[in-house]
């Protein structure tokens, strides 16, 4: 299986998602600073590969951290691997999870404390792996014989270091063979689905068209969509969901034409202290994002641009959650706390 991730001869080694599809060239961080560049960058992205790429960055701020006790070490390196991206709630998640690694291990000393927090990320990555298998199988039953998925933004292996959340439910409908075709939005600004998203689908040899972001109205209005399946950066208690920028007005579409709109994610992107998605910080990224496109001027010179991340969908137009432990159906402030209790 494809892996975006791996850890050797005391690196973490990203493949560099800003080059994809053009080059397949890795990364190398032997620092937490390089690590948390690569995720400001979006070398590594994707809400679940952020978190784990921020696990194997902790790790290496404690062992190759500027000094003081282990505990100083990683907080400092929590601090910086913390305030790369805001959205995607897996990245505080792994810190939380390393943070408990790191208290019950400090008094062992800084290298104990590094190879505790370096095993907690490749187990991280494993229940990853494990979690995403789970939402496959489950998300596939929800799709027919035929389905023509339509998919935003990109979910696949590059975006979890497993098969995959939405783009593991894809994957495992067409192993199953249910699954018609793939409808990918290219998802602009940065283009996640075109460059991404229609590379992962090429090498498994899954059959996509690649349309337009504002081609969704047209295809659902002919009737060429039967399913919406998504991923999020992060759910909220009460069932909102924040995922890339342009999902919103999938969801709104799919309500007015009838389409089923699913939401793929395991349980460490649902936050539970986030009531509503009110409250989730929508990440706002740098305006040539939007001027530029691969390095060209798409603007005039001087055009003022805004760019945020991400959108937040409200639950009242998510057909279904598909995590690990299980379809969430609405009312979602109960079948999420149900979740969390199993
Ligand atoms: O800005 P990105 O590329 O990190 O955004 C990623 C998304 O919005 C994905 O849809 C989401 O993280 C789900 S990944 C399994």
């Amino acid at each position: 299986m494809l892996s975006p991730i791996r850890f050797d001869d005391g690196a973490l080694k990203l493949l560099d998602q800003t080059r994809l599809p053009a080059e397949e060239r890795w990364l190398e961080c032997r620092t937490v600073e390089e690590v948390a560049d690569a995720i400001r960058r979006l070398a590594v992205r994707g809400a679940p590969a952020i978190g784990l790429a921020a696990a194997y960055g902790l790790a290496l701020g404690v062992r190759a951290g500027d000094g003081g006790a282990p505990l100083e070490r990683f907080e400092r390196a929590a601090a910086l691997l913390g305030s790369t991206r805001p959205t995607a709630v897996n990245l505080q998640w792994a810190i939380a999870r390393a943070r408990k690694v790191a208290e019950s291990r400090a008094d062992e000393g800084t290298e104990v404390t590094a190879d505790a927090l370096l095993e907690l990320a490749e187990r991280l990555v494993d229940e990853q792996r494990e979690a995403d298998r789970r939402i496959g199988e489950l998300g596939a039953a929800l799709i027919e014989a035929g389905d023509r998925v339509l998919t935003h933004c990109n979910t696949g292996p590059l975006a979890t270091g497993g098969a995959g959340t939405a783009g593991g439910v894809i994957a495992t409908a067409w192993e199953e063979g249910r699954l018609g075709q793939v409808w990918v939005g290219e998802t602009r600004p940065l283009l996640q689905g075109s460059r991404l998203t229609a590379w992962e689908l090429g090498r498994a040899g899954i059959p996509f068209r690649l349309v337009t972001d504002a081609s969704a109205g047209t295809l659902m209005a002919r009737g060429l969509v039967d399913r919406v399946v998504v991923g999020a950066d992060r759910i909220a208690a009460n069932g909102d969901v924040a995922n890339k920028i342009g999902t919103y007005p999938i969801a709104v579409l799919a309500a007015r034409h009838g389409v089923p709109f699913y939401v793929a994610a395991p349980r460490s992107t649902i936050d539970p202290d986030t009531p509503t998605g009110a409250e989730i910080a929508i990440e706002e990224r740098d305006p040539r994002e939007v001027t530029r496109v691969g390095g060209s001027a798409v603007a005039p010179a001087g055009a003022a641009a805004v760019n945020f991340a991400f959108d937040v969908t409200p639950a009242e137009l998510v057909t279904a959650i598909v995590t690990e432990a299980g379809v969430l159906r609405p009312p979602y402030e109960t079948s999420i706390a149900e979740a969390f209790r199993a």
